[in-house]
């Protein structure tokens, strides 16, 4: 999938947002600067939420509730985590009993963690537009929307 601007970025993952169940990860890859966290500020769109989506760079893990958004939703940035034990601290797995996780620089997650995420690849394109590719799980069968 091909998309060449940030407000196409934010749609998708507004679509992905709307579909979100209790229990999805989507596990979000990409160079420094890929649009990752543009594509999580639509997915929160898609949940409801119409304020701010600030990088969770520095706060690692930003949570976000009802009523504000239609399931809880932490939006979790794992590049300055320097080991697996400082993630599972983060004790992220409470979040799937009944909401998601949305998580840049996945890689520390675990592998039961990754198996189970709806997985998306960014690479930049030579003309700045994104290219990305997506890794589908058995979970999001019916709900996934594309092609
Ligand atoms: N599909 C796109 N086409 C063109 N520009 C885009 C696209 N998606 C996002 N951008 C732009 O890319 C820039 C960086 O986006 P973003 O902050 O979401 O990246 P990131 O992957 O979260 O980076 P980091 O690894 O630092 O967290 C922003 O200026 C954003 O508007
Ligand atoms: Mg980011």
């Amino acid at each position: 999938m091909r998309l060449s601007s940030a407000e196409a970025m934010e749609a998708f993952g507004l679509t992905l947002g709307e579909r979100l169940r209790a229990g999805d990860i989507v596990a979000l890859t990409g160079d420094l600067g890929a649009g990752k966290t543009t594509l999580a500020r639509g997915l929160l769109r898609g949940l409801g939420h119409a304020g701010e989506v600030p990088s969770p760079s520095f706060a690692i893990v930003q949570p976000y509730e009802p009523p504000a958004v239609r399931l809880p939703l932490a939006h979790v940035d794992l590049y300055r985590l320097e080991d697996d034990a400082e993630v599972a601290e983060l004790g992220l797995d409470e979040w799937l009993h009944d909401g998601a996780l949305v998580v840049e620089w996945p890689a520390r997650l675990g592998a039961a963690m990754l198996a189970h995420a709806l997985a998306v690849d960014i690479t930049v394109g030579d003309d700045g537009a994104r290219v990305l590719t997506v890794t589908v799980p058995d979970a999001w069968g019916k709900r996934w929307p594309f092609q």
